[in-house]
């Protein structure tokens, strides 16, 4: 049973006091999954409980298609981009495993009332676990349908205690040279930064994603946790995030300094508004052979086109 803005979920399906429980054990679990996945050196092959897997509140977003067939889990963790292990769709489920995910910390500075640290342990117990069914759109013009488990970053950044300057949000990768190989070649500028305006990050569709499938991210998917903003190309999602910076000033992003005429700050999913080098009208959803349209902001054009109200198109891309 899937449920949108325009069809709430009825008071039955308010989690009740059982199901919450259930979650909060998950929780825990979740954390000491981690430091599992330190510990065997394995960060793909891990499950969770499936009772408490079925517990989650689940919410499918995508109003615009009725066609919300999930993505094959085998081919989301196997077709991808880390440009940090490597150029090829391939190259990270080949060496993400070098990753070392616990401990993990994510450090906060900048704009905020005081600078600070959270410790992964902490992250996920920050909010309740939900489970988010999101298009994936890659500017590549591949997609994927993936069901995410986290909960609105929001609930991060409020913790994190923005001033009144803060205007954008700066997420940092890991780029550590040891465990990530092709951070020691300038193919890119590294550190992965990308960035949201805060009304962006704060909107109820961006989501903190620590687990997809019911089950811990795997490391060459931004174990152990990403931004996932459903509207936006997925480059503008930082996978394994280690910090945290706000501004006042729109800053530079690892791609608009990589390439500012190809990938804009912005980078909202439009068909209408090609990329340099190829159309962005079509894509093609992993696994299938025939393209399907590519809708305004990714299908979520109800939910989100209010924040760019009166802005160029163009200068949104
Ligand atoms: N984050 C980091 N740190 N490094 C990357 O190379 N690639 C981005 C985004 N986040 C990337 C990243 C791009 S281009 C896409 S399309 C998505 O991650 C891909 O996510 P997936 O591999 O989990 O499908």
């Amino acid at each position: 049973m899937f449920f949108s803005r325009a069809n709430p979920p009825p008071p039955s399906e308010i989690t009740p006091q059982g199901i919450y429980l259930a979650r909060r054990s998950f929780l825990n679990k979740l954390g000491a999954l981690s430091a599992g996945a330190l510990a065997s050196g394995n960060a793909f092959g891990l499950t969770l409980p499936a009772p408490a897997n079925a517990n989650f509140p689940k919410r499918q977003l995508n109003p615009q298609d009725s066609d919300t067939r999930v993505t094959p889990y085998s081919t989301v963790i196997s077709y991808g981009n880390f440009y940090e292990f490597g150029p090829d769709k391939d190259s990270p489920i080949r060496n993400a495993h070098r990753m070392r995910t616990d401990p993990w910390s994510i450090v906060v500075e900048g704009e905020v009332s005081a600078a600070k640290t959270f410790h992964i342990e902490d992250i996920v117990k920050l909010a309740p676990l939900e489970e988010r069914i999101y298009r994936l759109r890659c500017v590549e013009g591949w997609s994927a349908v993936i069901p995410w488990l986290g909960y609105p970053l929001a609930e991060l950044i409020k913790r994190c205690n923005p001033t009144g300057n803060a205007k954008f949000v700066e997420f940092w990768s890991l780029a550590d040279p040891e465990q990530m190989p092709y951070t020691r070649i300038p193919v890119l500028p590294w550190p992965y930064i990308e960035a949201l305006r805060i009304d962006e990050a704060m909107h109820p569709l961006s989501f903190l994603a620590l687990g997809m499938y019911g089950k811990v991210l795997p490391n060459q998917n931004g174990a152990p946790l990403r931004v996932v903003i459903p509207w936006k190309y997925g480059f503008k999602g930082a996978k394994s995030v280690v910090k945290i910076r706000f501004v006042e000033q729109q800053p530079q992003t690892i791609w608009t300094k990589a390439s500012p005429k190809e990938y804009g700050f912005y980078s909202n999913v439009n068909p209408d508004i090609p990329h340099p080098r190829w159309s962005q009208s079509y894509e093609r959803r992993l696994g299938e052979i025939f393209k399907r349209k590519t809708l305004p902001f990714n299908g979520y054009a109800d939910q989100v086109a209010g924040l760019y109200a009166g802005m160029d198109p163009r200068l949104t891309f």
